[in-house]
């Protein structure tokens, strides 16, 4: 690992080149991703009872969620490859953000999404040109035409954990994270958990920070916890069972669509990092997420998205419950804007 003074000085997640894999010559195909602010509050904290809260909003990057990190590594790379084109099945965001990079890099994409992803993803993703196929069913339904579209036209498959480049444009949250609260972490990261690579990405580079010298040796590692809806929580229940992977859930249902993923393929890489970091996992009911995404808006100015007010209201139940300490420094990611979700 390079040392912490080769951070570079672009205003865009970029600024952590050193740790990316970046080829030789390739320039990265960037929008601007990352760089996201990190608002504190301290009124809620109190109210919720715990020492410290922030909330990262990530709502605030091209075209409105943290997807754009994960689709500005695997597209810069892709265009590297010169891959005729790029096929991603989503949840919605993911799906917006590929097609985002996709225009910046010059190449074709195709998307397929649930039916009922919410309509402003879509029209974002037909406005920026993909070519969108909807899907009876979830993002499992998406992601076996996806694969034989892929198969068939040889477009690159960017499906979450097919290709490793995401996941390294997703630990720039934990890069980022760090580096704004002075090189340190806090004790409990809440992350409203899909597919999870955004877990699983700041777990992993949690580990390299602390391994390479930009973190201190001792540094007191998180708690990673996942938040997840009660309509769909395959890795609340694997958790809960001591399992090491997660069963698929059947009929999954919620508003949060982002987290509307039955049967996610990190399943192992989730439950490792929630056991390593002595973590948690807590589902929440649809009441619980409506309340707390206004709650996290009206106290912070940032627009939640659901995915973000699941987080909060697991941090709020955690608390009430005495699992997450009065002493904890907490960090609740905002993975989206509340405006994709309004129609
Ligand atoms: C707004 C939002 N939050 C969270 C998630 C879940 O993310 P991950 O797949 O990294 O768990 C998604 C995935 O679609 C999303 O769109």
């Amino acid at each position: 690992m390079p040392p912490r003074t080769s951070l570079t000085t672009r205003w865009d997640m970029w600024r952590y080149a050193p740790v990316m894999p970046l080829h030789d010559g390739e320039t990265p195909v960037s929008l601007g991703e990352g760089l996201t602010p990190m608002l504190e509050l301290p009124k809620l904290a109190r109210e919720i009872g715990v020492a410290r809260l922030w909330v990262k909003d990530e709502g605030l990057n091209p075209t409105a969620s943290f997807k754009a990190r994960g689709m500005s590594a695997a597209v810069t790379r892709a265009r590297g490859l010169g891959v005729p084109g790029l096929v991603v099945p989503t949840a919605g965001n993911a799906g917006a953000a590929l097609t985002a990079y996709g225009a910046a890099a010059g190449m074709p994409v195709r998307v397929y999404a649930p039916e009922s992803t919410p309509k402003p993803i879509l029209e974002t993703i037909r406005t920026l040109g993909a070519d969108l196929q909807l899907v009876a069913g979830h993002i499992g339904d998406a992601g076996k035409a996806a694969r034989a579209f892929s198969n068939e036209s040889g477009y690159f498959d960017v499906s979450t954990l097919r290709e490793p480049y995401r996941i390294e444009g997703k630990k720039t949250m934990g890069l980022e994270l760090a580096e704004q609260l002075g090189w340190r972490l806090p004790t409990h990261i809440i992350y409203p958990t899909g597919g999870g690579t955004g877990l699983i990405g700041m777990w992993k580079v949690f580990g390299e920070l602390r391994d390479g010298g930009w973190l201190p040796k001792d540094v007191a590692m998180p708690h990673m916890v996942v938040a997840q809806a009660e309509g769909c929580a395959p890795i609340v229940r694997a958790f809960a069972a001591g399992q090491e992977k997660a069963t698929p859930w059947e009929n999954p249902t919620t508003h949060a669509s982002g987290l509307r993923v039955p049967g996610p393929l990190g399943d192992r890489l989730i439950l490792r990092a929630l056991r390593e970091s002595n973590g948690a996992a807590h589902a929440v009911s649809e009441d619980a997420i409506r309340a707390a995404t206004l709650r996290l808006s009206r106290s912070s100015g940032a627009d939640a998205a659901p995915e973000g007010g699941c987080a909060l209201a697991v941090a709020e139940q955690l608390a009430a419950a005495g699992r997450i300490p009065k002493s904890a420094e907490v960090l609740v990611f905002n993975t989206g804007s509340g405006a994709s979700y309004r129609f």
